[in-house]
């Protein structure tokens, strides 16, 4: 009922090579949508068929409940902004967010009314008669994103809009965006390799791999819930376990022996029968570290004796990595409290790890590439 974008089998090829594979998913009307994946995934690809510059080689896209193949890219309610701005540098701010009514041979009034709401939307009212060589990088995106805007599309396509600039603007140019979005009510489909700013503006993520969608869902559920070994190592960092189911513990838990490291319980997030093969994706800050052997433990904790290998201080947390018996766990402790005076673990203290059983997430498939593109490899020598 809510299908306002709908992807239905969509493909393209170039040679034998498929840029985007038979892709299905549907975007909400008014949802901020997130298409996240590495350089190559197919992410400009899946824009572009949505947007007419080409046309997919098997499947359709609906807009509304509109099939919009064959109807050209200026026919189509969808708006695209791009990673370079694509200005007109010899036209003032005003003239370049006019410039698609303009063309559209709109009334000067009517023009002049309908800019003047976008500068203030986009808070450029005092820059309306620069030319773009006079204003900032994020100023430039903004009035990008105006022009877009002034054009009353039913999508904004934003593809990497903020991947030219630098950290702190892009973050206060997501939270503007967000703010945009509010304003317009318009459905966005924001592309992104980027998972901080598709984690921090979205409703929803699609998850892309190869051509594919790999997963999609909410942040937190794709953050907590990665379904593969790609998502949970493309979305944040995580420790992966492999391991071989031992016994059942009642219904919730099992015991599993893990590889070089030792037993642990793991939640039955899925069903595991004795002898199974899992892979569980542990997250570094669902992990806490104790120089002091723990009291007592229940069936739901796991507590691994191990010894502190590294200590890498990063303001907000420190991240230390824990050698247990033949592997290495990522743990890292958020600095909650000014700690200057307290003795935290260092090198080569002898540590306890512990983790809630069901902090760990059963993977339902794992491939051991997908373990080279944590930040640290989990295994030395
Ligand atoms: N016109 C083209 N001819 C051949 N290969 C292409 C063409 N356009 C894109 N590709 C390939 O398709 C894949 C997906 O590209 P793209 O959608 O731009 O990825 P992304 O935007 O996710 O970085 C890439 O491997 C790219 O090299
Ligand atoms: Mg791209």
């Amino acid at each position: 009922m809510n299908e306002f974008l709908v992807f239905e089998g969509v493909t393209k090829r170039y040679g034998d090579f498929y840029a985007v594979r038979d892709v299905t998913f549907e975007v909400r009307q008014g949802e901020i949508f997130a298409l996240l994946g590495p350089s190559g995934c197919g992410k400009t690809t899946l824009l572009r068929m949505l947007a007419g510059f080409i046309e997919p080689d098997a499947g359709r896209i609906l807009v509304d409940g509109k099939d919009v193949t064959g109807i050209p890219p200026d026919k189509r309610p969808v708006n695209t902004v791009f990673q370079s701005y694509a200005l007109f540098p010899h036209l003032t701010i005003r003239d370049n967010i006019g410039f698609g009514l303009k063309m559209a041979r709109r009334g000067k009034a009517e023009i002049a009314a309908e800019v003047d709401r976008m500068l203030d939307l986009v808070d450029l009212v005092e820059h309306a008669d620069k030319k773009p060589d006079q204003i900032s990088g994020g100023q430039k995106q903004r009035v990008a994103i105006a022009r877009a805007l002034v054009n009353k599309p039913r999508v904004l396509l934003l593809d990497e809009p903020l991947a030219a600039l630098d950290l702190k603007l892009r973050q206060r140019l997501l939270v503007e965006l967000d703010e945009i979005h509010d304003e317009v009510g318009i459905t966005f489909l924001y592309v992104t390799h980027d998972q901080t700013e598709a984690m921090a503006i979205s409703d929803r993520i699609g998850v892309m791999n190869r051509g594919r969608v790999a997963q999609i869902g909410a942040p937190a559920e794709i953050y907590e819930s990665p379904v593969d070994s790609f998502v949970a190592a493309f979305i944040g960092d995580t420790n992966f376990l492999e391991g071989r189911v031992i016994e059942r513990l009642g219904d919730e838990y099992s015991l599993v022996a893990i590889e070089a490291m030792g037993e642990i319980r793991v939640y039955n997030d899925r069903e595991i029968s004795p002898g199974d093969e899992i892979h569980l994706s542990l997250r570094p800050e669902k992990l806490s570290i104790q120089t002091s052997a723990p009291a007592a433990t229940d069936e739901a904790r796991n507590a691994i004796e191990g010894t502190v290998e590294d200590v890498i201080y990063l303001g907000a947390l420190t991240r230390y990595w824990v050698r247990t018996g033949e592997r290495r766990l990522a743990v890292e402790r958020q600095h909650s409290r000014f700690l200057l005076d307290e003795k935290p673990p260092t090198w080569g203290d002898k540590v306890w790890v512990r983790w809630r059983a069901d902090d760990g997430y059963l993977l339902r498939d794992f491939a051991p590439e997908h373990a080279e593109m944590l930040s640290l490899p989990a295994e030395t020598e």
